[in-house]
């Protein structure tokens, strides 16, 4: 680990093989505009295709070759269940692990070991972490083996979480379908910013829509970190940081709410569960925009009120499912399998 830290950030970027393929999915400053939309038309093509019996018979015979390994070191539902039937969708068979006590980690095995075990019966690692940078460390690591196999992302510590945010991405463009598209449109983030990894994944693809203002919305002790605000003004981005939820609940045309993320309390610093002062309740409702589009990467508290969820505004399931989609998409782009998908959709 001491090894990895020391290298420098080029030296760190393994992110493309040698024919110019994105390979491992480590974070959202790797991406470009053009690997957005690529994904954006991928997942609705590879959705489409599903709704027919023989179209989810083409999907399902596509990688059966492969086999993934979801290794989960942090508790999850949505991000476990979306690469799992993502995986079912393609035909990739999968193992998991997700409880530290069953893997020879007790007996003292390292990451760099476990991780290259995974590389002798797996093809993809999708992992998560609760340490920031382990994922990055696991793709160098495979990187300088004999069998390099990719890393996807599925949540590092409070860091990051591209595939979340490429799902949210897509949610967001389906919402502003009718409505202009995503460019132009304020966008505000609620809640923890400082150690919600899903916002500050969000945060850094949004700069590629040009126009969009960001309201970066939380209480004092919880305002988005100084990278990413530095990373924002590199791409000349239009932000607002602000420790007010309900005066901008008018202007958004869509409102992200994120919860405390207690997980990362350390023992000494307890952080209040949630803060009722950002919370969205059934009562804004008559105030938000006819189109503002309410997400939210779920689990909730109480800042998201359950009486919203029948509100044709609520984006928060249709999101969670996208998810599935949308890694669907992802892993046919690294493996190259996109390719087959385009064609097969040309020819129906
Ligand atoms: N959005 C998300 O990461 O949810 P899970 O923790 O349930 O995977």
């Amino acid at each position: 680990w001491s090894d990895f830290q020391a290298l420098s950030p080029e030296e760190k970027k393994p992110y493309f093989s040698e024919n110019g393929q994105l390979f491992h999915c480590l974070h959202s400053q790797q991406f470009d505009r053009e690997f957005i939309d690529h994904i954006y038309k991928l997942t609705n093509i590879i959705r489409s295709i599903s709704k027919s019996k023989k179209g989810s018979l083409f999907l399902q015979g596509l990688m059966p070759h492969y086999k993934a390994m979801l290794y989960f070191m942090q508790p999850s539902t949505r991000t476990y269940l979306s690469f799992r039937t993502a995986c079912q969708i393609l035909g990739i068979q999968t193992s998991d692990v997700r409880d530290a006590s069953i893997s020879s980690e007790v007996k003292g095995e390292t990451f760099e070991d476990t991780i290259r075990t995974f590389s002798s019966y797996f093809n993809f690692i999708i992992m998560r972490h609760p340490k920031e940078g382990y994922a990055e460390q696991a793709a160098y690591c495979l990187n300088n083996s004999e069998r390099p196999i990719p890393i996807l992302n599925a949540g590092s510590g409070k860091d990051q979480h591209p595939t979340q945010a490429i799902l949210d991405i897509y949610t967001l463009r389906r919402s502003f379908e009718h409505y202009g598209g995503l460019e132009g449109k304020t966008i505000l983030l609620a809640g923890d910013l400082l150690r919600g990894r899903t916002v500050r994944s969000l945060s850094k693809l949004i700069t590629f829509f040009p126009g969009t203002k960001l309201i970066l919305s939380s209480p004092e002790k919880f305002k988005m970190a100084e990278d990413v605000i530095s990373f924002l003004d590199e791409k000349q981005m239009d932000y607002e940081v602000s420790n007010e939820f309900i005066k901008h609940l008018p202007e958004a045309d869509a409102i992200y709410m994120t919860r405390v993320q207690d997980e990362h309390d350390t023992g000494s610093d307890k952080s209040e569960k949630s803060f009722p002062e950002f919370s969205l309740r059934a009562e804004h409702l008559s105030i938000l925009k006819e189109h503002c589009a309410i997400m939210h990467p779920l689990p909730r508290r109480e800042e998201l009120d359950s009486a919203i969820d029948n509100d044709p505004r609520a984006k928060y399931w249709r999101q969670e499912r996208n998810g599935m989609w949308a890694r669907a998409a992802l892993m046919t782009h690294i493996t190259g399998y996109d390719k087959k998908i385009m064609s097969y959709w040309s020819d129906i």
